[in-house]
């Protein structure tokens, strides 16, 4: 029986790097749709995204639904420094995708496949949480049909500030209401994306894979390399990661802990607090993952694109 996921996304290089990898005929996954929400670039380039990277992989049949165009309450935040002006800057992707996004918005296809399912559904949440947060709040009884919420969000540390990382600091207030919902979350923060580097030996791999997928892959992560050069061995594949734990659990070593989200600190504004020794006594809320298996990570992602 093959899992079924929707995935909220910012597309983002590493979020369309994440929808291959779901799409791919190696991942067994059956990916129900796609949701889009502000976060590395506005929701409509984001969306414009999601529809090219659909584009790229024939992937005709899958819904787009556009999402928040703006956080809770803070001010919209981008990362177009990392991504690009376009949010997928380096890629001869098409320009203008022939695939339109449906026409309701991504809270509303959330509640409706949440609500129709029989708690089959994954949430793979890899953007600012603005709309799960939403959701939640528009319909509570979606709550106890979500299967599991995989997302890739803070962490020990912070990425764009010291404490924060940026899909959470994006939208703290609606990171809180995610984090304090009761749904299970299985957490992705930067303490396991960051031992998913694409070191120079992995792009190499990726270019010898023969088909246009791969290619526009290779593309999309030399340009996306640029942002962590001189800083890390390799890019980050974030996003990928939640995706890669949903093909293969056993990818990572996984703690259940109290995660809290901080949303009125000065300087912390957006930080996870993980409470890895129970120091709170607060009941755990998140199967935090600590340890990722590196060559088992490579070698779905490698597969994925093979199978294209
Ligand atoms: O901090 C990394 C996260 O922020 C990733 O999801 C990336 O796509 C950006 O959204
Ligand atoms: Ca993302």
């Amino acid at each position: 029986m093959q899992k079924k996921i929707i995935i909220d996304c910012d597309p983002g290089h590493d979020d369309a790097m994440a929808i291959i990898m779901a799409a791919s005929g190696a991942s067994h996954l059956q990916l129900d749709a796609i949701t889009t929400v502000a976060g590395n670039v506005d929701v409509a380039k984001n969306t414009k995204n999601a529809l090219r990277v659909c584009e790229l992989i024939g992937l005709h049949d899958v819904p787009v639904a556009m999402g928040a165009d703006r956080p809770l309450v803070r001010e919209p935040l981008e990362a177009s420094h990392v991504h690009g002006k376009s949010g997928l800057d380096g890629t001869a992707l098409p320009q203008e995708p022939a695939k339109q996004p449906v026409d309701q918005h991504a809270v509303d296809v959330l509640i409706e496949k949440l609500m129709a399912s029989d708690g089959a559904i994954t949430i793979a949440a890899i953007g600012p949480l603005t709309n799960i947060a939403l959701s939640i709040r528009k319909e509570p009884r979606i709550v106890p049909k979500i299967k599991e919420i995989a997302l890739m969000g803070g962490g020990t540390y912070g990425n764009r500030t010291p404490a924060a990382e940026f899909n959470i600091y994006a939208d703290a207030e609606a990171a809180k209401i995610v984090f304090e919902s009761g749904a299970p979350i299985t957490m992705f923060g930067l303490d396991v994306t960051h031992q998913a580097l694409a070191t120079s030996d992995k792009l190499e791999e990726l270019k010898a894979i023969d088909n246009p997928v791969a290619t526009a892959v290779a593309d999309m992560l030399t340009f996306y390399s640029g942002a962590y050069k001189g800083k890390f061995a390799g890019a980050a594949l974030h996003d990928p990661c939640p995706i890669a734990y949903l093909i293969d659990p056993a990818i990572v070593e996984l703690d259940s802990v109290r995660v809290d989200v901080e949303t009125t600190g000065e300087f912390t504004y957006g930080m996870t607090v993980v409470d890895l020794k129970g120091a709170t006594g607060r009941k755990a809320n998140v199967h935090f993952a600590r340890q990722l298996n590196p060559d088992r990570f490579w070698q779905l992602f490698m597969d994925a694109l093979r199978s294209y």
